[in-house]
């Protein structure tokens, strides 16, 4: 075994999802700094575009873009096809997209729960089956799932019905969709952030500064007080995690979910 090629994607095609996102921007960098060819996909033009532009600013690459909605099949579907012709094989797959929307349980708006678990989960499903098809086809594929600590710990205040729900059944699919890929040579994993500073969340810290009566520096100074880290979590401290899932390294783990979150679930 060559030790030195475990963390190496060189000559590896990879598609993140929500690649124009807080987080997925960071893996998309991350992976074409060790040698991928990356390219990004999400709803909004305007935001692929700006990202495809600051990543070949960081890196120098090239990134294509793909302007998809993830919850609408016939569109992954045309991209997955796509892709997979301009690349030859998509190798690697993060889905990176979601959202979040937080209401009490008691007056969650129905349609804001759909919305949600569409976005969040069926989404995910959705591009592991087209993409899925062709690396069954090409017999290799690491597929990365973003989870989150709310998949596993409730919040304890209300708000997350919708978002836990959502990140738990993402971890499911991921455990099933493993037990079914595995056999064509396809890992399926995920990892799960502690709460992040990226546009999903720049609203939601502002709104629990104010009620606090605190500035969201000291809001997420004093959420991370409680970690074992001391600190709450930059997107930055997942990227070694995407990292290792789209690597050689993990090819022997599948149906695995990891933490980057600063020790959280294990105190949680
Ligand atoms: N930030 C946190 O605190 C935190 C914590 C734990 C887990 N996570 C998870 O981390 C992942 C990335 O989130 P982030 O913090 O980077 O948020 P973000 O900055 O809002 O990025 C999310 C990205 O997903 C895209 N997206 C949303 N719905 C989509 C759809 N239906 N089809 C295609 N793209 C879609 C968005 O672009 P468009 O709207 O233009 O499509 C956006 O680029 C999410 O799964 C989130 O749940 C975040």
């Amino acid at each position: 075994m060559n030790f030195k090629t475990l963390f190496d994607l060189t000559g590896k095609n990879a598609l993140v999802v929500g690649g124009a996102g807080g987080l997925g921007k960071l893996v998309a960098q991350a992976y074409a700094e060790l040698g991928a060819n990356v390219c990004i996909a999400s709803r909004t033009e305007s935001k692929l575009q700006a990202a495809c532009e600051d990543l070949k600013a960081a890196t120098g690459k090239e990134f294509k873009y793909y302007v998809m909605d993830a919850g609408k099949e016939d569109q992954v579907a045309a991209v997955a096809e796509k892709a997979n012709a301009d690349y030859g094989h998509i190798d690697i797959l993060v889905n990176s997209q979601g959202v979040n929307k937080k209401f009490p349980a008691l007056d969650f708006p129905m349609d804001q729960f759909d919305l949600v678990m569409h976005d969040d989960v069926a989404s995910i499903l959705m591009t592991c089956k087209h993409f899925g098809k062709y690396m069954k086809e090409h017999g290799y594929g690491k597929i990365i799932n973003v989870t989150s600590v709310r998949g596993k710990i409730a919040t304890k205040g209300p708000g997350n019905a919708a978002y836990c729900a959502a990140k738990g059944a993402v971890d499911m699919l991921t455990k099933q969709l493993a037990s079914e890929f595995g056999p064509y040579g396809i890992t399926v994993n995920a990892f799960g952030p502690n709460i992040m500073k990226t546009p999903m969340m720049t609203k939601i810290f502002e709104m629990r500064a104010k009620e606090n009566g605190v500035t969201v520096e000291e809001y997420l100074k004093q959420q991370g007080a409680g970690l074992p880290m001391r600190r709450m979590s930059d997107p930055d401290d997942c990227v070694g995690t995407a990292v290792f899932l789209a690597a050689p390294a993990s090819d022997f783990m599948t149906g695995n979910i990891l933490y980057p979150d600063g020790g959280l679930t294990a105190i949680g």
